[in-house]
């Protein structure tokens, strides 16, 4: 590539994120022509349906129902179709032909990043994806090259714009979810089928990437521990915001000398904790280093113009490397990974109980936790005077999961208890 003065670029979708894509490329060529070192002439645009309505009037000549020879021809290839397939073809089309690639496919590369990224070094070609974890964030060149040379321990990211604004609404309004859900999808907020966010596999899928890029290793989203969102009841937001807390879903890559745990849950973490202030369908990442410390990257997660600017960082990435003519190294991307039993994780519980109010009932309760090992931080009774049932929230120290669940399960056992009412688990300092 090096001496050429110009790149053809591929671009596979118009959509939200790829129209937006294609007007930056069109109207901002002077601008990227000078940052990228070479200019970037956009060749043709793969769509299923040529005439379809677009959120921006684009060049017709462009648009081409070809993909396979439209790629065929490009140095560059952006993928914004999303899904497991065609993309995967496409971008393996790409990639053997030596071209690189960009994508924002989160699905793809959290199944199968380690074949694609290995194709990619086989053929001297690069294949980036910062669009597809927090939309607009810059968070996995700043995870693989700006903390090359520290240690990350731990990556807790609110990754899920849909959910953070259920949840927040939640918080703020005292609603439930149902309700919430119902509100998000006719404000356009949630998709009409929101399973892949409120059931947390899209957070899963970014977890992965996160974790593979965080510990230089191969993370796939079926590794990913993964609850969603659907249990959470206003009476669990109510009694987290009474002490103190608020209820987030968490997508959370750590590494201890036991080894690496990759999970996405709804957790509590405090008011004062720099995630706890992300509302609405905004998106942050807080990691932390040996080195560098507490980092937050904060954000629009998903949008048009949002997703495309994280997009085109990478073209211009792509395209100042093909430039200076040497391609990157990927990375020691094959370490590796001692992936932990869920069961090993530790955590803290946040554990809801309708228990009977008489003499006794809390030294029961408290000797379940310590016949298994579980230290108790923290107990608040609310209720009980003058009715039958009091309610009971308790805060664990760390414990392992085996062993928090284990007492869960004693719990649900003890006469005295009438119901475990809600089971949360308690992030961060
Ligand atoms: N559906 C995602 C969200 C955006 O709600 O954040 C794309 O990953």
């Amino acid at each position: 590539m090096s001496g050429e003065k110009s790149l053809k670029v591929a671009l596979l979708g118009a959509g939200t994120v790829g129209a937006q894509t294609a007007r930056i490329l069109l109207d901002d060529a002077q601008a990227l022509a000078e940052r990228s070192g070479v200019s970037l002439e956009l060749i043709g645009i793969a769509v299923r349906t040529v005439d379809a309505k677009r959120d921006v009037q684009l060049p017709a000549e462009l648009f081409t129902t070809d993909a396979n020879a439209l790629i065929d021809q490009a140095d560059v290839v952006i993928e914004l179709l999303g899904g497991l397939q065609p993309a995967g073809d496409y971008i393996a089309r790409a990639l053997s032909r030596g071209a690189s690639v960009v994508t924002g496919n989160k699905a793809l590369i959290a199944a199968e990043g380690a074949r694609l990224n290995a194709l990619a070094a086989a053929n001297g070609a690069q294949l980036r994806y910062e669009a597809a974890v927090a939309g607009a964030i810059p968070i996995l060149r700043p995870i693989a090259d700006s903390l090359a040379g520290d240690h990350i321990t731990k990556v807790m990211g609110i990754v899920n714009g849909t959910t953070n604004f259920i949840l927040d609404a939640m918080d703020s309004t005292g609603a439930a979810f149902a309700d919430v859900l119902a509100e998000a999808q006719a404000l356009g907020y949630a998709e009409a089928d929101p399973t892949a966010d409120v059931g947390g596999h899209d957070a899963a899928a970014k977890a992965a990437i996160l974790a593979s890029l965080a510990f230089h290793t191969t993370v796939s989203s079926d590794q990913v521990h993964t609850e969603g969102i659907t249990q959470v009841t206003a009476e669990d937001v109510a009694a987290a915001a009474d002490a103190g807390y608020v209820i987030k879903l968490l997508a959370i890559a750590q590494k201890d000398e036991a080894g690496v745990s990759v999970r996405v849950y709804p957790s509590l973490i405090k008011r004062s904790h720099p995630l706890a202030s992300v509302r609405g369908a905004f998106n942050a990442v807080f990691v932390e280093a040996e080195n560098a410390g507490d980092l937050m990257f904060y954000g629009a997660g998903a949008g048009g113009n949002p997703t495309a600017s994280a997009v085109m960082g990478d073209v211009v990435a792509v395209a100042r490397q093909l430039a200076a003519g040497a391609p990157l190294p990927n990375g020691s991307a094959d370490l590796p990974v001692n992936l932990l039993d869920f069961d090993q994780i530790t955590t803290r519980y946040w554990i809801g109980l309708s228990i009977t109010d008489q003499p006794g009932v809390l030294a029961r309760v408290a000797d379940v936790f310590g016949t298994h090992g579980v230290s108790i931080e923290s107990m608040i009774q609310h209720g009980g005077e003058g009715s039958e049932a009091a309610s009971l929230r308790i805060l664990t120290h760390l414990g392992t999961e085996a062993a928090l669940r284990t007492t869960v399960e004693a719990l649900e056992a003890l006469d005295v208890v009438n119901t475990v009412t809600s089971v949360m688990r308690v992030e961060g300092n």
